[in-house]
This record gives structure tokens, C-alpha cells and sequence, in this order.
């Protein structure tokens, strides 16, 4: 049920500290992460695994490639992220080492269970992340992570995809204990990492309220560019497709260091290009990049929203508004910095009277090939 809120989009937006919180919960212990739910595969088989392919679709598929930013990191094993209906057509190499993940919140998406079949044939081991009880792709799989999203009815993912990376987060906690790859102090850095998370969203949701105005005077916008780097990258996909499916206007998402291979040739006066800027703490040096790049398509007469760290002096000067977040270490800000883009891409939607919940031509789980 609805509750109070003007659209289920609205009520999972809400959810989005929960739906962290709850699939957090019993997975970290005196700081340390155990995922029991890897039993089935075994302690063994899975310390042979040198690879994981990450198959999903949609929404899914941006979780994963956050994940792979954060498994590869914590545990060192290679990850790729390959949509599920490309995977098993180009004859993948897998093997009895190779460990495939799946995500699907429904766990019925069929390009995503025809991928996992073809997967366990070929006798890779098969882990899914599901947020639906005793879905298909949990049953065809070895194991599974169950998200704890609750029930997700918008036909756009939101708390699910929040749900996704926490439980892929904590995969790469798991991984990198079991093999060593991180001290017991920076498996317990993370997880409190992570469980800081829900409260910070709360924020967020605070603060991303400005975005309503937004929306309001951009009902006529033909075009919006999302740009991120690093984990932003994914968030910047997320953030696009959101308004295609909601808002039904073309958006797309890039790359910030490929801005100047080809992207900034769209840029004309009025552009509006959202970037999430990652923190100015940030070790990699990454800031002073995307604010370059935040200058570069200002003079060109981009409008900039930013989604930026609080306190964030640098990128004030050159946005038009500021969405800011939180501080939290790098690989967590994705998780806070995708909550306005979920409530931009649903008020821009309800600003232009349409169906939330029911975007045109979009099923909630797309059960044919
Ligand atoms: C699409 C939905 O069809 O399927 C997306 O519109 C979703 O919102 C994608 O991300 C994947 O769905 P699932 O259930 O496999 O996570």
C-alpha cells in the first residue's frame, strides 16, 4: 500500500535508508562481515575463484558495476559487469573457477535467468543477489543473497538498487576476509562504512527536497547530461535512465574523462548536465578533474547542477545549484549520491503529469527473452 505517499516511487525513495539498514543486518558482527549464504558454494571452491562476471540488466546492472569497483578493490579478484543478454551470446569463457553473480530484484527478469542457466551449464559457480523470496534465478543458482528491500512495486528501481550495492559491498568484505586481501581494521572501517549509510541517506532525502523546484521549471527540457567518474560513473548511468523511463526525455550518462572524446561537442548554452562530483578528500586526486570538467562545459553556457560533498567549496563558484552530501569514504558516496536523482527523475515525471509508477512500454519484470 501507498501510506500517505502521492506514488509507490515516492514511499520506496523513503525506504532507501531501510532497505540499506535491513540488508545489512546480521551480516556484520564485531565488525566483521559473514556472509553464511556462501556455505552452499563452500569455503574451498570458493577460494579457487579467479573471476567473477557480474550479469544483470537495467538498474541491476549499474549496482554491479559499483560492485566490481569495491570487490576488486577490498578482495583483488577481476570482476566484469556484462549485460545478461549479451553474456550468453558471444560463448563467455567460464570455467569451475569463475564465480557468475547475479542481480535481479523481481529474480524472474528472463535474459537474467536464461544467463545463469547457461552459466551453471557451463559449470561456473552461480551466486545471485535477489530481493524476491524464492524467486526462479535464486533456485537455478548455487547460492543466494537475499536483498531485504521489501516488496518494490514502481516500475523504476530505487531501494532495490541501494539494496544491491550494500549486499555487493558486503560480498567484497567477505571475499577480501576470507582471502586476506584486507586487515581486520579496514574490514571493520568498511562495514561501519556501511552502516553509517542509512542515516546519511536520511539526510539526503532531506536536502534533495530543493530538486522538486528543479523539476518544475525543467517540464520542457529536450535533453539532460549526467557526468561522473570513477563510482560516480555508474551513478551518472543510473541518473540517466531514471529519466528515460520516468520522464521520457532523452538523457544520457558519461564518463567525465571522456567528456572532451566526444560529449562536449552537445554542449550548447542551456545544456543541462548534472555531475556528481566525488569528495575533495578523494586520495585519487579525481576532484580537481570533474570540476575542471565542470568549468570547461560552464563556458560553454552549460547549466550545472552538482552533486557534491557538503562543504565542498571548489565546485560552489561554478555550479548553478549544489545537491550536497554527506561525507563518507569513496566508494559509499554512490549510495548517497544517487537518492536525488531518483527524486529528481520521479518529480520531473510527476511535474509533467505522468505515471510514476507506470511509465509507458515498461514492465515491472520482463519475463520474455
Ligand atoms: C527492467 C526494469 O525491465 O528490468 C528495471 O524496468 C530493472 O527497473 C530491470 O532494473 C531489471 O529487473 P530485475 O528485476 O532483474 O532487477
Amino acid at each position: 500500500e501507498k501510506g500517505g505517499w502521492s506514488s509507490f516511487m515516492a514511499k520506496e525513495i523513503s525506504e532507501e535508508p531501510e532497505a540499506v539498514a535491513k540488508t545489512l543486518l546480521g551480516r556484520i558482527t564485531d565488525g566483521t562481515v559473514h556472509l553464511s549464504e556462501l556455505d552452499p558454494i563452500g569455503d574451498e571452491v570458493l577460494a579457487n575463484v579467479d573471476r567473477i562476471i557480474v550479469i544483470a540488466c537495467g538498474t541491476a546492472a549499474y549496482a554491479g558495476m559499483l560492485g566490481k569497483y569495491a570487490i576488486e578493490k577490498w578482495s583483488r579478484i577481476p570482476v566484469e559487469v556484462e549485460l545478461s543478454h549479451e553474456f550468453r551470446y558471444r560463448d563467455p569463457i567460464l570455467n569451475e573457477r569463475t564465480l557468475v553473480v547475479s542481480i535481479s530484484q523481481s529474480g524472474e527478469t528472463m535474459d537474467t535467468l536464461m544467463a545463469v542457466k547457461y552459466a551453471t551449464a557451463a559449470s561456473a559457480q552461480v551466486l545471485s543477489i535477489c530481493n524476491t523470496q524464492g524467486a526462479t534465478i535464486p533456485r537455478e543458482s548455487h547460492a543466494v543473497i537475499y536483498t531485504h528491500a521489501g516488496p518494490e512495486v514502481a516500475v523504476a528501481s530505487t531501494k532495490a538498487f541501494v539494496a544491491q550495492v550494500t549486499a555487493l559491498y558486503l560480498l567484497g568484505l567477505h571475499l577480501a576476509k576470507s582471502r586476506g586481501t584486507l586487515t581486520a581494521e579496514e574490514i571493520a572501517e568498511n562495514a561501519a562504512e556501511l552502516q553509517a549509510i542509512p542515516a546519511k541517506i536520511d539526510e539526503v532525502l532531506v536536502v534533495s527536497q530543493s530538486i522538486k523546484q528543479l523539476a518544475h521549471w525543467m517540464t520542457d527540457t529536450q535533453s539532460v547530461l549526467f557526468l561522473g567518474r570513477n563510482v560516480g560513473y555508474p551513478v551518472a548511468l543510473e541518473g540517466a535512465l531514471k529519466l528515460k523511463e520516468l520522464a521520457y526525455i532523452h538523457a544520457e550518462g558519461f564518463a567525465a574523462g571522456e567528456l572532451k572524446h566526444g560529449p562536449i561537442a552537445l554542449i550548447e548554452p542551456g545544456q543541462i548536465v548534472f555531475v556528481v562530483v566525488p569528495s575533495p578528500r578523494d586520495p585519487n586526486s579525481l576532484h580537481p578533474k570533474v570540476v575542471s570538467n565542470i568549468q570547461e562545459i560552464r563556458a560553454r553556457g552549460a547549466r550545472v547542477i552538482a552533486i557534491a560533498e557538503k562543504g565542498d567549496a571548489a565546485v560552489l563558484p561554478f555550479a548553478d545549484e549544489v545537491i550536497p552530501i554527506p561525507l563518507a569514504g569513496s566508494l559509499f558516496e554512490p549510495l548517497l549520491a544517487v537518492v536525488p536523482l531518483h527524486i529528481f527523475g520521479m518529480e520531473l515525471a510527476a511535474a509533467k503529469g505522468l505515471d510514476v509508477d507506470q511509465p509507458r512500454n515498461l514492465a515491472k519484470s520482463v519475463t520474455v527473452e
